[in-house]
Order: C-alpha cells, then sequence, then structure tokens
C-alpha cells in the first residue's frame, strides 16, 4: 500500500469506526493532528501508523482525541460578549416576550460556550431591570468525553480567567479545587452529542453560536454546515462565527452581516 492509500485507509478506519467522514475535514488539518501522534511514536510513515492503529485500541482512541481540538474557555474573545450583553440580548428580550430565547451552542466542546450565554442572558435582563426570560440552550458537539466533562460542568485554572469575580461568586460555587456551575445556569442548558454534518431543528432558535469549529472543514462542508444553520434560525435569527472564519459568499444573500468586526451575521 503506497502513501497516499494508507491515508485513505486510516480515514476510512475513523469513518467506520466513529461514524465520522473526516475526508470532509480540510486535508492539511487531518495530517497535522495524525502528525502529532505519529511523532510521539516515532513513527514517519501512515503505513506504519496504519498497522499500529489496526492493533492497538488504545492508540486509536488517543488519535481521535487529537482530532477534535476542545480549545475553549468562558467568555472567549470577551469582547463578542460584551456585544451580545449590550445589543442583541436586550433586543431579543424585548421582542421575544412570551416565546423565551432560544439559543444552539454548535461544537460546545466542555461547556464553557453555552455557560456563557446563559450568564450574559441572567446579566443582560438584570441589567435590562426584567426579569430574566424563559430561555433554552441546546449544546452539542461530536466528542464524548467533551460532553461528559461539560455535563459535570467543574471547572478550575486558565478556562476561567475572563470571568470577573463578581460573577464567579454569583454564577459558581468553589469546593475548594474547583468552581462549579451552579443549578440555576446548569438547568438551562442541555447537552447532545451531534455531528454537524446532519441537520438539525427546523426554524427554532434565537441564536446560534458555531465558533472555532468550521475552520477545520472543506469549503464544501463548511457550505452544507451553514446551510444547516440558516434552517435552524429562525427569522431574524443571529449566526456568531469564530473571529477568523468567515461567511461564504454563496451565502450572503441569506445572512446580513451586522457585525464584520465581531462575525456577526442575521438570517435574512
Ligand atoms: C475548538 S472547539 C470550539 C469550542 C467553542 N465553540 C469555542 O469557540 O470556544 C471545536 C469543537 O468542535 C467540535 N467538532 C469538530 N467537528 C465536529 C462535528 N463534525 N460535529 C460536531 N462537533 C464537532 C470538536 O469536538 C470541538 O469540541
Amino acid at each position: 500500500m503506497n502513501e497516499d492509500e494508507a491515508f485513505i485507509r486510516i480515514k476510512d478506519m475513523i469513518h467506520a469506526e466513529k461514524d465520522l467522514d473526516v475526508s470532509r475535514y480540510k486535508e492539511n488539518y487531518l495530517k497535522r493532528r495524525l502528525a502529532v501522534r505519529m511523532r510521539s511514536l516515532s513513527k514517519s510513515t501512515y503505513n506504519e501508523y496504519m498497522q499500529v492503529l489496526e492493533k492497538d485500541r488504545n492508540e486509536f482512541n488517543l488519535m481521535l482525541d487529537k482530532l477534535t481540538i476542545n480549545v475553549t474557555q468562558f467568555f472567549r474573545d470577551p469582547e463578542i460578549f460584551i456585544e451580545l450583553e449590550n445589543v442583541e440580548l436586550p433586543e431579543m428580550i424585548r421582542r421575544n416576550k412570551d416565546e423565551g430565547i432560544k439559543v444552539w451552542s454548535a461544537g460546545c466542546s466542555t461547556g464553557e460556550e453555552p455557560y456563557s450565554i446563559a450568564i450574559s442572558i441572567e446579566e443582560a435582563a438584570d441589567r435590562m431591570g426584567v426579569r430574566t426570560p424563559y430561555y433554552e440552550i441546546h449544546a452539542t458537539d461530536l466528542d464524548q468525553d467533551a460532553i461528559c466533562r461539560a455535563v459535570d460542568g467543574r471547572y478550575e485554572g486558565r478556562t476561567m480567567d475572563n470571568i470577573a469575580e463578581a460573577r464567579r461568586k454569583k454564577y459558581f460555587e468553589f469546593d475548594g479545587k474547583r468552581w462549579a456551575v451552579r443549578g440555576s445556569i446548569k438547568d438551562r442548558v442541555k447537552f447532545v452529542k451531534f455531528n454537524l454534518m446532519e441537520p438539525y431543528k427546523k426554524n427554532y432558535f434565537d441564536l446560534v453560536f458555531c465558533r472555532n469549529v468550521i475552520i477545520y472543514f472543506t469549503r464544501e462542508l463548511q457550505s452544507t454546515v451553514l446551510g444547516h444553520y440558516h434552517e435552524s434560525l429562525r427569522e431574524n435569527g443571529i449566526l456568531f462565527l469564530g473571529k477568523t472564519e468567515t461567511m461564504l459568499s454563496d451565502f450572503r444573500d441569506r445572512f446580513e452581516c451586522i457585525n464584520i468586526k465581531e462575525r456577526i451575521f442575521k438570517k435574512v
């Protein structure tokens, strides 16, 4: 088997095992992730590495772990959450009095993003002097381990860096080592294992956060996923992309850019 064939074989193994078609991820991204594991085993060819994967279950799982980068943080890119709390949420709270606010955190990793959104909703309502509206946050990710940590909801270290002292005390309980998200916030977030290659709920959400996820996808898969977000958003619903992610030109008539710097788009 030549190297190209061995690389394809590895992708097929992942597809068969995890029902995840990684040929729809950018090839360079996949190769960089595999290289991390190959280096640590001193394997320099896909052929050698494929043979290890065929025999060693543990290595197969380690490789899958490396594939899904879970880097995240509470209030990652704080300026986006400032904009959310000051502009988008007050407008939604005024408009959606009865229906409440429905949010999808797509590619939520270990939960920091959906919990930050929940805190932002609470804070925005507080600042407006109104009762917190009904809201629900659907937080989805492909990575089961990340979902389990999100459900556990206890954090420590740098992931907490962007949370001001007052908010820590209000929304977390410190157990001497870690900060546990309080029940009032946890109850609003529903975590589900879900692959973004599939469509999710139709015409349901007011806000979709999909930050730092589609950057790994091929253009064709980005287009599929952006189509899913468009279908999932209600009229005037808002999409937040990551700071380095761009809206594909084919979608310019379906999403109006309302903040270019923060990559915020409204469903047209
Ligand atoms: C870098 S994290 C981003 C976390 C968060 N959105 C943020 O910006 O901080 C990317 C997440 O996307 C998830 N992911 C990658 N491909 C996915 C797919 N096809 N379906 C669902 N989630 C996926 C990964 O498991 C990972 O947790």
